[in-house]
């Protein structure tokens, strides 16, 4: 199937790793150009990788989402260099770090800074971008939520009230950007194998004495199979797989939902 995205500008927040390079993958295999940006200074490596793997154009740009001035700055800069904007990904999350349960396990003071970047994260990109979407009268922007910001994941409150503030906002943005021709979506992954999964285990695991800990890959894999009805991992590049379908033409009718890609987790 032809996405039609060739000659397209695709730009990827938090493309450094995990799910957002999937996605700059996935955008550039379909010969789109790719802007990375992130925090990370790998974005940079990223993207040279991903220009000699693809063929494409690929351009890093270093920017934290919690800072309203870096978004702008970068906006204003993709502006200089490529004119216009046609897909916007926002893949930036991070967790609080703590192990959750109950959730008078973790402070108050562990709340702000996962709002801060996960929920202020997202509406500084969109406020920044906004103006290009709103030039260009077409395109789209997808919003990586989670499975957690639909049911109340009690492993890290703060991360799953994010995500459904997260997902809140987007449907908010896809009511105001719909009449001028950009569709906005939510992506909810279930369970990927990245270093913001590998964190909720080193978590947990630090909580339990030594000889209760089990392995990243023992925990995961019971958690899969209780919890996932197909019980299997879900892959960086499904996550990349629906972003391309959604920004493509032939998700021209799909406006405000939240795709979870989860192998069941959640349904509904
Ligand atoms: N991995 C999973 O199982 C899973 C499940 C559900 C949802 N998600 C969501 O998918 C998205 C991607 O997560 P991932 O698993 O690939 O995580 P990851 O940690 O591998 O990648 C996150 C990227 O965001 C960047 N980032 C973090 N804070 C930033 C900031 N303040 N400014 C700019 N960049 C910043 C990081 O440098 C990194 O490149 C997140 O929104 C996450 O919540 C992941």
């Amino acid at each position: 199937m032809d996405m039609h995205l060739a000659g397209k500008i695709g730009v990827v927040v938090g493309a450094a790793r995990g799910i957002g390079r999937a996605i700059a993958y996935g955008f550039a295999a379909e010969g789109a150009t790719a802007v990375l940006i992130d925090r990370d200074d790998a974005v940079d490596q990223t993207a040279s990788e991903l220009a000699i793997e693809c063929g494409t154009i690929a351009r890093a740009y270093r920017a934290d989402v919690a800072r309203f001035d870096d978004m702008t700055a970068v906006a204003a800069e993709v502006r200089k260099d490529f004119g216009r904007l046609d897909h916007l990904v926002f893949a930036v999350g991070i967790g609080s770090g703590k192990f959750g349960f109950p959730f008078w396990n973790i402070a108050p003071s562990d709340w702000p800074r996962v709002m801060e970047v996960n929920v202020l994260g997202a509406v500084h990109t969109l406020h920044a971008f906004a103006p290009l979407l709103l030039e260009r009268k077409e395109g789209s922007v997808l919003l990586v939520a989670s499975v957690a910001g639909q049911m109340g994941s009690q492993t890290d409150p703060p991360y799953s009230a994010s995500k459904a503030a997260l997902i809140n906002f987007g449907q908010c943005a896809a009511k105001d950007l719909a009449p001028h021709g950009v569709r906005v979506n939510m992506l909810c992954p279930g369970m990927v194998k990245t270093e913001l999964n590998r964190s909720i285990w080193e978590a947990w695991a630090r909580q339990q004495p030594a000889d209760q800990r089990k392995t990243y890959e023992e925990w995961t894999d019971e958690k899969i199979r209780r919890v996932t009805p197909m019980g299997r991992w879900q892959e960086a590049e499904e996550m990349a797989a629906m972003a391309v379908y959604l920004a493509s033409p032939h998700g021209r009718n799909i406006c405000g939902q939240c795709l979870n890609v989860d192998g069941g987790f959640v349904m509904h």
